[in-house]
């Protein structure tokens, strides 16, 4: 579904599915040229990473291997607490291997943050970060990523991966809640 289907529940669209894309192929090039004649693993972080794996992956022109984590945050509510359970570990060995987190979104950086230090204890050859979106004013955690799609406000987003309570994940473009749907 697009933004026109959910009229009334966003306050702005902040990046149509077009942009999003446009984007995605400007990164996957920069990528592509990176990693010529490498091996390269992407490692989703599920859920949300889903959307943002399935189409970085296709603008790519090399061979990629795709594995996926699936992490829980501890803590109450909305807010990481930067304590991280792993409920699904990958599938493949990262010794020695080129690997590339994707992300959906950096928030407080720190998932991520515990995350990359976890990955890191594997011993792969290369390890980077690539998110679709990255809210800079909500960073608590020094979380360098390489590719960065773009950078949103610090206010409560939904689609392309991102939910309110399990849903909107499914919209193509990204744009702020209307309060009342969340308060
Ligand atoms: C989101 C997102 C990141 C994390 C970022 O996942 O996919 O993994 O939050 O937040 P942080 O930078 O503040 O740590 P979430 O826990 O909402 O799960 P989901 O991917 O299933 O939506």
């Amino acid at each position: 579904m697009d933004a026109a289907h959910i009229n009334g529940d966003l306050t702005r669209v902040l990046h149509t599915d077009a942009e999003i894309q446009a984007r995605l192929a400007e990164l996957a090039a920069q990528i592509d040229a990176d990693y010529e004649g490498k091996d390269l693993l992407l490692v989703g972080v599920l859920n949300g990473a889903l959307m943002v794996m399935a189409d970085l992956s296709r603008h790519l022109t090399c061979h990629v291997r795709m594995d996926w984590m699936a992490i829980s945050s501890y803590g109450s509510g909305a807010q990481s607490s930067g304590v991280v359970r792993i409920l699904k570990d990958l599938s493949t060995n990262l010794e020695g291997r080129h690997v590339l987190v994707v992300e959906d979104i950096i928030d407080t950086g720190l998932t991520l943050a515990y995350l990359i230090q976890n990955l890191r204890s594997r011993e792969p050859a290369s390890l980077e970060i690539m998110t679709m979106f990255r809210k800079p004013d909500a960073l608590q955690s020094a979380v360098e990523a390489k590719y960065i799609g773009f950078d949103l406000p610090n206010e409560f987003v939904v689609g392309y991966g991102l939910d309110y309570a399990g849903r909107y994940r499914n919209l193509r473009d990204v744009g702020t809640l209307e309060p009342h749907i969340y308060s």
